[in-house]
């Protein structure tokens, strides 16, 4: 790390989270808590320039070549900086064609071409690769709300990667082995984890804080001249690689290849590789399917019962996650919001009603849900069931 890039560092993890606190403090002691304009003004001119000057050093310093690490963290700095920016509506996107923050724009292109990643902040950056610093990592702010979202964040997408690599291990010993068993066995616990945290969030976490306060920081930014879609806890591989080693969702299903496409670049580079080899894979599901006529075999009785019991639960936590976090936490309240901010509600931009029908879609595919305008694989997991309750 060079000295301009430690302390840019600094001042992220430091002043920038004392401006951002203090400003949510003004916004949240209005009536209509949901309006920046007008408000804080001069703390919103500080942290604009004082970004500006660390960050035009960092430009001027040039590609210092000190390997991924390095140059992901500090893409992140400059994403973050960037987001607060967005947030605070010092660079709003409908109202610009290009960013106005030139200097930091250039610094994210850089650094995100010369990687493999889109140029602004992604959820790695908060989340898995976040690293702390005498227990604390980095956060926009020092609200208690924003720090639940994202240890809860991290803990579920930590335990859908541990479900993700259970399964992919599966791959070379083949779904007839026996030991398929024991991985299949770490998927359930890994996914049951991710029901438990996923609940524990719903539990503790304040509606309005999180949509008044933390939420805005998700939202889309212009980097140069191109809007780039808001961070969301879905941009790593491990979530589609369950989907798509199970069988419950494919490749070849147009909506859903889609959305594979569009989050590429927003996930780490190895998250990027791991999904493009899952992609070319068959399903499990489709390989126990062609094996019914074998239910005889030990094998089949227990590797059938936990594949389905794996299903179930990563149905389950599609379930939970858009009946109770979308719903409490992004549906119910944009409701309650003013008709004039309603643009500004989701984090990748499609109007509510769009986003909420396309995360409907995908949780009734992860859940096989019985639906005849989208392909699910209802009928497959009860023909698979009923294999096994033949015996
Ligand atoms: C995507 C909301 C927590 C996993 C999304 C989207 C919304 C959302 C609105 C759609 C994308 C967008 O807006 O751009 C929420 C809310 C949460 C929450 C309100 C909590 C307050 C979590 C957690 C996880 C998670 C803890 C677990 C890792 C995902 C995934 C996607 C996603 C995988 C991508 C779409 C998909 O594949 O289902 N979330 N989320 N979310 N979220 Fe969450």
């Amino acid at each position: 790390m060079t000295l301009n890039t430690r302390a840019f560092d600094h001042w992220i993890r430091t002043r920038f989270v004392e401006i951002n606190t203090e400003l949510e403090q003004l916004y949240a002691e209005q009536t209509d808590r949901a309006n920046v304009e007008g408000v804080g003004e001069h703390l919103k001119m500080a942290l604009e320039a004082e970004g500006r000057e660390m960050i035009a050093t960092l430009l001027a310093e040039g590609n210092t070549d000190e390997g991924f690490d390095h140059a992901f963290d500090l893409l992140g700095n400059v994403g973050l900086y960037m987001a607060a920016c967005r947030r605070h509506e010092i660079t709003e996107p409908s109202r610009e064609r290009v960013s106005p923050l030139t200097e930091a724009s250039a610094l994210a292109m850089h650094i995100g071409a010369s990687i493999g990643v889109t140029p602004r902040f992604a959820t790695a950056h908060l989340t898995t690769h976040n690293s702390a610093r005498n227990g604390l990592y980095k956060r926009f702010t020092n609200l208690p709300a924003e720090k639940l979202f994202v240890d809860y964040n991290t803990k579920g997408i930590l335990a859908y990667k541990r479900a993700a690599d259970a399964l992919i291990k599966i791959e070379p010993l083949g779904i007839t082995h026996p030991i398929a068993a024991d991985l299949l066995k770490v998927a359930k616990q890994a996914l049951v984890d991710v029901k438990e945290s996923n609940q524990q969030l719903f539990k503790k976490l304040d509606t309005d804080d999180f949509f008044y306060c933390v939420r805005p920081y998700y939202k889309p930014y212009r980097v140069g001249s191109q809007v780039y879609r808001g961070a969301n806890a879905g941009d790593f591989a491990g979530i589609n690689v369950i989907d798509m080693l199970l069988g419950l969702c494919e490749a070849n299903e147009p909506a859903y290849s889609q959305m594979l496409v569009d989050k590429f670049l927003y996930m780490m580079p190895e998250d990027q590789s791991i999904l493009r080899d899952c992609m070319r894979r068959t399903s499990f599901m489709d390989e126990l399917l062609a094996l019914k006529h074998l239910n005889q075999q030990s094998w089949f009785t227990e590797n059938v019962a936990l594949f389905l019991e794996v299903c179930a639960l990563h149905g389950d936590t599609a379930i939970q996650h858009h009946n109770e976090l979308v719903n409490k936490y992004i549906a119910v309240p944009s409701k309650k919001l003013q008709q004039q901010h309603m643009e500004k509600v989701t984090a990748s931009g499609p109007p509510l009603p769009v986003l909420l029908n396309a995360l409907e879609k995908l949780r009734d595919r992860r859940s096989a849900a019985d639906r005849s305008d989208i392909n699910t694989r209802y009928d497959d997991i009860k023909s698979l069931k009923a294999s096994l309750e033949a015996l």
